[in-house]
């Protein structure tokens, strides 16, 4: 069989460590041919880890390879969007990671130009791929929990602003803050569970209150801020949220209470879903169900394979590809999450409840 060549776009974090490892496990149906960022060290670096000869500083040039069946976009938020475009243009099936853009303006043009390419359009959501998710989605389809009518969900971080990042804190280059970084992946994955209900409408605050104190009165003998100091992150614009909160009303009723932050002074982090039916109720992490047998409640927790989830989303993505399995994380399914996130920041901004 012919093999999938492939290339990703940005081989910083996660390009490097979670995309191209996770094709090279794929070796026997999938050929890297190409990697491309603007960093040079960062690009010798891939070329040299995973013996790709062909590397590139400019996207565009690397999209022009006949040879190229397939992009991964592992860039900075913003570039989600025009780089993306570019690459269906080109023919290219693309991955490309969270969050689909900076707004779901974006993101329909982005889903409207994979319609126009006739290609695949997925989004590394890989959250969607644990085995517990999995098992969770099935659970519910069976109609296990009964009817899902609330959820609460969040991933929270005592201290985890990524002072380390060179754009993460900007609002132009990332969008936003922990909302659109982390909040995404436990909004997708709770939406996506309970069957991608249409938002009506959004109450959201967001906060910006301790993240700029880390950086100039925290004990700077802390290892992780010692580091960020070195790296200059004190000099670094910083103009994103460090917590945010909201509240989200589905059609049908359905309501999800939403929380996250980069820094907060709570407990250690953590991040859950909480699923609410009329038969059973269900938590992650791990995978417990909160039922009834034989008159009396119970509780069960679910043995779950703990697989690198990046690399059961790229083995998806290859096999979409390869034998026309349906997409588990289509983009389409991404432009609702990021309309949430926009009401989000919008009733944030005007104090009062947005309607969709
Ligand atoms: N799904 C997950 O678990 C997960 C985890 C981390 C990051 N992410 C997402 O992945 C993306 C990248 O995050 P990261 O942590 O790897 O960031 P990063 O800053 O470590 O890496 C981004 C890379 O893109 C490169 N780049 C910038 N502009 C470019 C351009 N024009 N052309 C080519 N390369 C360019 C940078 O030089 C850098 O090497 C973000 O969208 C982030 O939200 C997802």
């Amino acid at each position: 069989m012919k093999k999938l060549r492939v290339g990703v776009i940005g081989v910083g974090g996660i390009g490097f460590g979670a995309h191209l490892s996770g094709y090279e496990k794929l070796a026997d149906k999938v050929e890297i041919v190409a990697v491309c960022d603007i960093d040079e060290a960062k690009l010798e670096r891939a070329s040299k880890r995973y013996g790709v000869s062909e590397t590139f500083t400019d996207y565009r040039e690397m999209l022009k390879m006949k040879e190229l069946d397939a992009v991964n976009v592992c860039t900075p938020n913003y570039l989600h969007h025009p780089i993306s475009i570019a690459a269906l243009e080109a023919g290219k099936h693309v991955l490309c990671e969270k969050p689909l853009a900076l707004n779901a303006e974006q993101g329909e043009e982005m889903v409207a130009a994979a319609k126009k390419a006739g290609k695949l359009f997925m989004i590394g959501v890989n959250n969607r791929y644990r085995d517990e998710s999995q098992k969770l989605k099935r659970m519910i389809e069976r109609g296990e929990l009964g009817e899902v009518y609330a959820a609460r969900t969040g991933w929270i971080r005592r201290r985890g602003v990524p002072f380390w990042g060179d754009w993460f804190m900007e609002k132009a280059k990332a969008g936003g803050g922990p909302l659109i970084d982390i909040g995404v992946h436990m909004l997708d994955l709770t939406r996506w569970l309970i069957g991608n209900p249409k938002p009506v409408s959004v109450t959201g605050a967001i906060y910006h209150k301790i993240g700029n104190y880390l950086v100039t009165e925290w004990d700077k003998n802390d290892p992780v801020l010692a580091g960020a100091l070195a790296s200059g992150a004190a000099d670094k614009i910083y103009d994103v949220e460090d917590s945010a909160f909201a509240f989200i009303r589905f059609e049908g009723g359905i309501t999800l209470e939403l929380n996250v932050s980069w820094a907060l002074n709570t407990n250690k982090e953590h991040n859950y879903c909480e699923l609410y039916g009329d038969k059973a109720g269900a938590s992650l992490s791990p995978l417990t169900v909160f039922g009834e047998k034989e008159g009396t409640l119970v509780d069960y927790t679910f043995k779950t394979d703990e697989a690198t989830t990046h690399h059961t989303e790229i083995a998806h993505f290859v096999d979409c590809i390869l034998n026309g399995t349906e997409l588990i994380s289509p983009a389409e399914e991404a432009v609702d999450v990021m309309r949430i996130l926009d009401a989000i920041y919008k009733s944030a901004e005007l104090g009062e409840e947005v309607r969709l």
